[in-house]
């Protein structure tokens, strides 16, 4: 059985730059920098213009990876995309990143599945599992797993939302994972979920089970309520299962794995709350130099966070082969992962 390894990695954030203080001046939230800051670490996130959808951003990653991977979009057999915000109810973004990267076109042409990953902020973690198992099993030689969310265009910017819209901004991560014969890759994954808590943190928009699934008015026109419209979050209860179930994650993927937390070389927790990630560090006496973060800079990116986090430690020289590293997730659903890769 081949190993999977991370062959690649990419990072892409939209240019635009929005402080705490943005939040106030620009859309007049009733909120402050050091609110945000001090009950999230948050100082800015990034926002993309009308007009870009999380494939735009997920290919900007997806190219940068390959080019680490040294490999062209022809080379995969198949993409993963890990999103939460989804240009559309369906088809979902991986086909919009299938065609942009340029596999449909010409005698070339290359229809590699393309499957959407619908599990929030521990996507990522769900695809790298689903990843490595398509590449042991032989399937799979290149598989491209991107983590692409354009939340900016469906947060409630206003004093209502500000619980919510002050935590999330925009961005995509991407790595190829690959076989190799080497003694080297993701050695292990865990994953977990419990539906007693799928309407604790959602953004329904709509309920299926309604006829017609949106009201409508006279005309036809379908009418979303703010209730529903938005992204609704339990922030208490979120916080207190988030420490709970990382703790968790990473004591089973240690156990599993026969080593111990002072083993791990980097830590890469998904970003969604400073004060989650020093809580759980605090428990399992993680030492800070040994985590990294991008939560000041770019707020919660879901799906993007950890393969931002391990393309900017790659880039700047953190992150290097021989590394043991832990990746950590928890989020709506309730959903939760970790994994155990030698780099
Ligand atoms: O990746 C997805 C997983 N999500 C998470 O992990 C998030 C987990 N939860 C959290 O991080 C925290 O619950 C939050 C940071 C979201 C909120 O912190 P909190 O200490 O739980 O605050 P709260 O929601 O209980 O709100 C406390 C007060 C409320 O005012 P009142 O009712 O006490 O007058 C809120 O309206 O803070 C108010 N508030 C704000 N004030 C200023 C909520 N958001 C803001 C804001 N600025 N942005």
């Amino acid at each position: 059985m081949p190993n999977a390894y991370i062959s690649g990695t990419g990072g892409y954030v939209p240019e635009r730059v929005v402080t705490n203080d943005d939040l106030v001046e620009q859309y007049g939230i009733d909120t402050t920098h050091e609110w945000i800051h001090r009950r999230t670490g948050i100082e800015a996130r990034r926002f993309a213009e009308a007009g870009v959808g999380s494939a735009d951003l997920g290919e900007k990653a997806a190219r940068r990876a390959l080019e680490a991977a040294g490999l062209q979009p022809h080379d995969l057999d198949m993409i993963l995309f890990a999103t939460l915000s989804p240009e559309y109810c369906f088809p979902g973004s991986g086909v919009f990143l299938q065609e942009k990267l340029g596999l449909c076109e010409g005698v070339n042409a290359k229809f590699v599945p393309a499957l959407d990953i619908r599990n929030q902020c521990s996507g990522f973690l769900y695809g790298l599992g689903t990843a490595t198992a398509m590449v042991q099993s032989g399937a799979c030689k290149h598989v491209l797993l991107v983590g692409g969310e354009t939340h900016s265009a469906a947060l409630d910017l206003s004093t209502r939302g500000r619980t919510v819209s002050s935590l999330f901004g925009d961005g995509a991560g991407a790595v190829v994972v690959s076989a190799t014969d080497e003694d080297r890759g993701v050695r292990g994954w865990w994953l977990g979920a419990d539906g007693r808590y799928a309407d604790v943190l959602c953004q329904r928009v709509w309920d299926i089970r309604n006829r017609p699934f949106i009201p409508q008015d006279e005309h036809g026109v379908g009418q979303v309520q703010p209730e529903i419209m938005w992204a609704h979050m339990e922030g208490k209860k979120v916080f207190r299962a988030a420490v709970e179930r990382m703790c968790e994650a990473v004591i089973t993927a240690c156990t599993s794995q026969g080593i111990t937390g002072e083993d791990i070389d980097l830590w890469c927790f998904h970003q969604a709350n400073m004060r989650i990630n020093q809580y759980v560090a605090n428990t399992l006496g993680i030492p800070e130099e040994k985590l990294i973060h991008n939560i000041h800079k770019y707020g919660n990116t879901t799906a993007a966070t950890i393969p931002l986090l391990m393309d900017e430690a790659v880039r700047e020289g953190r992150l290097t082969p021989g590394m043991k590293v832990a990746a950590v997730g928890f989020g709506s659903g309730f959903t939760w992962g970790s994994a155990i890769i030698d780099w």
